[in-house]
């Protein structure tokens, strides 16, 4: 496709989407993926400005008016935002506006949160509210006034605070939106009705915002805060800083942290604040906005067609971007499972210049119809792996290739394998290089057998020199092996080999957890070794016996007989017990005393401050208590370090599961 025809396709696509969105109230992408595409497109334009049109959606800010409310001309035009991505521009836009003003002009300035909803303007009569309305296309908009009546922090009359009384007429604005929270409540209330759910808080607000009927309105979470005077009778403010103030005195609520700032380094410093505090806000934000102090320095600036130029957006680096789909690597993992992921054209997100990312599995590329050579969207959420959200199938112009699952692993050749009841396909060549890498790997770290400096680099080194062909070729490496090998001396030789003769004596758990069995993470393998006690016992265990093991599911039950039944599995426990591999566990005599945390479950998440996850599950089970893996109603306990993982954490929220820290897990079970 020419460069002419997909900024053509782009033109179209987001003129399709503007109208779902402003005209027909029903995205059919998230705010995300529109700006994506939009910015795929500004991209574009920007190499070449010969195809710049008049009618391009990058040209022209607003849509269409709804014909179902009454329009509403707004006093003064409601006007947009020029957006800012980075310091050197935020640095250009105040250099242009220098050259516009008279030389030593003092400019201050406003930094506020940009949050995610969408403009109001309300106005009051005598202190009353008598009209609400949104944006429309920044002339005319639509008369909401019964909706924004419901939203509580809409003031319904100006309540007197000290002596000053309302003016006679005063038309604020300010932004709708939905908290995090509540949005989360309130789509969850929505599915389980089966009613409509929104991608995002902004759909859901601008969608609550325009319902025809206000109970459903009133029915919604919305929320207000307000930033700017659009008009005010008789009143005299020339400072941003004293709208904010004037605002709060007029009784409508003003973000927290809006911040006055005496030059662009003072500003910096708060975009950097609010970027680093944004996944913690109540709200969603995607930027912040700032705007010269004086309001008359910023009249004075005027507009550059509908965005002032005395305010500026400047925005967070975008959660998703667009890009070209290149070709779809493989990757085995340490089960065999053959993973897909996407080899991009190289796009910047977040910061950060992405090539490659995960698509999850063929079912799921299946699902969502990707193909080699569409434009996909890329989704990167905090500092987590980006993922491909999925295809524009819109810009697709025939070539593209649809993507079907391997016949052969891509590493040693041998067919592959798929389970009935499984989306993985597996290469199940026990002896495929590109899978003892990563054993090899799993077992030698920490939580497994944690021999100390065995890395995945060593691994790959050790397996592509042959050492090693199982897990238990560690225990048969000598000296001399070691240093012939790239980057050995004598002194790291023996550091190796010293680490992994400590290994040897791990216990059981770990054992279990270095093996690499399906299904059999720490918490499994801590049960297992709690109710078999050795690995002999283990493996005379059948799958009924198995599943009678209180924690153990069938397919567990059914994934350890399996590992045990293989010969080669067991031809490596012999060599490992001819290695003198610890492969039981000395059981303590039942502990003397009494064991505070008898009785009691616990679930573990995050990062604990003294203690690995291991560490603490031992712990906890030293003193009588009993850990699993996830939070239900039998758990008493949810032990929380740094960085919880949300499910645990919200389920227990739900549950309403008493949360401790590792201060006051160790005084429960010093029967503190
Ligand atoms: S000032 C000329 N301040 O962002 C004044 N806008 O991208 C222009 N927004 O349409 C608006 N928080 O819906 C302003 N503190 C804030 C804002 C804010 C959110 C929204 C508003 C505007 C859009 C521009």
């Amino acid at each position: 496709m020419s460069v002419q025809e997909e900024i053509q396709r782009l033109r179209e696509l987001i003129r399709y989407h503007n109208y779902r969105y402003h005209v027909l109230d029903a995205p059919e992408i998230s705010d995300a993926e529109y700006d994506a595409l939009f910015q795929r497109l500004k991209a574009l334009e920007a190499e070449h400005p010969e195809l710049i049109t008049p009618d391009s959606p990058t040209q022209r800010v607003g849509g269409a008016v709804l014909e179902r409310f009454e329009k509403v001309r707004h006093p003064r035009p409601i006007l947009s935002l020029a957006n800012v991505f980075s310091e050197e521009e935020l640095r250009a836009w105040e250099e242009r506006n220098r050259k516009l003003l008279p030389d030593g002009t003092p400019l201050e300035y406003v930094v506020e949160p940009k949050i995610d909803g969408l403009t109001v303007v309300l106005t009051y009569v005598n202190g009353v509210f008598t009209q609400g309305a949104t944006r429309g296309d920044g002339e005319v908009g639509e008369d909401v006034t019964a909706n924004l009546r419901t939203v509580r922090q809409v003031p319904l009359r100006i309540p007197v605070t000290g002596t000053e009384p309302p003016p006679a007429r005063l038309v604020v604005r300010g932004e709708a939106y939905m908290a995090l929270a509540d949005f989360e409540a309130f789509n969850r209330r929505q599915e389980e009705r089966g009613e409509k759910t929104f991608a995002n808080p902004r759909n859901a607000a601008a969608g609550s915002l325009r319902q025809l009927d206000p109970t459903i309105t009133a029915s919604r979470p919305l929320r207000l805060y307000t930033y700017a005077i659009v008009d005010a009778d008789g009143v005299e403010i020339t400072r941003q800083w004293d709208v904010l103030e004037y605002l709060k005195r007029m009784g409508f609520p003003v973000a927290d942290g809006c911040e006055l700032c005496p030059d662009l380094d003072a500003v910096m410093k708060m975009y950097r604040v609010w970027e680093s505090e944004r996944d913690t806000l109540a709200y969603e934000i995607d930027g912040v906005v700032i705007k010269i102090n004086d309001l008359r320095v910023q009249d004075a600036l005027g507009y550059v067609g509908k965005d002032p130029r005395g305010a500026v957006a400047f925005k967070f680096p975008a959660r998703q971007a667009a890009t070209k789909l290149l070709a779809v690597g493989i990757n085995v993992g340490r089960t065999g499972t053959l993973n897909p992921y996407a080899i991009l054209e190289p796009v910047r997100l977040g910061g950060v210049t992405i090539k490659q990312a995960t698509l999850h599995n063929f079912d799921d590329i299946a699902r969502k119809d990707i193909r080699v050579g569409d434009t996909v969207i890329l989704q990167r959420a905090g500092d987590v792996i980006p993922q491909v959200v999925g295809p524009v199938e819109s810009l697709r112009d025939g070539d593209e290739q649809p993507i079907t699952p391997p016949t052969h692993c891509p590493v040693c050749g041998e067919p592959v394998y798929r389970a009935e009841d499984e989306v993985a396909y597996y290469c199940v060549n026990a002896s495929c290089p590109a899978q003892l890498v990563r054993k090899v790997e799993h077992f030698a770290s920490r939580g497994a057998m944690d021999i100390v400096g065995f890395g995945s680099r060593l691994a790959e080194q050790f397996v592509e020199a042959g050492l090693l062909h199982d897990v238990a070729d560690f225990y048969c490496l000598t000296k001399e092996q070691i240093l012939s090998l790239e980057g050995f001396a004598d002194k790291s030789a023996e550091n190796l080999l010293a680490a992994i003769e400590a290994s040897k004596n791990r216990p059981l758990q770990r054992l279990l957890t270095a093996l690499g069995i399906r299904h059999v993470g720490s918490i499994v393998a801590g049960i297992l070794a709690d109710h078999f006690g050795s690995i002999d016992a283990l493996m005379a265990a059948t799958e009924e016996e198995l599943q009678q093991v209180p924690g153990l599911g069938p397919y567990t039950a059914r994934a350890v007989v399996e590992f045990f039944a293989s010969p080669s599995n067991r031809a490596v426990i012999e060599k490992l017990r001819r290695a003198g591999v610890r492969l039981a566990d000395v059981r303590a005599e039942a502990p003397a005393g009494p064991q505070p945390l008898a009785g009691k479950t616990f679930v573990i998440t995050g990062t604990l401050p003294t203690m690995s996850r291991e560490e603490a599950t031992e712990y906890i089970r030293a003193h009588g208590g009993k850990v699993t893996d996830s939070v239900s109603a039998k758990t008493d306990y949810l032990v929380v370090g740094a960085s919880p993982g949300g499910t645990k954490y919200n389920r227990a929220v739900q549950l309403g599961i008493p949360m401790i820290d590792e201060e006051a897990l160790r005084r429960m079970a010093e029967g503190g």
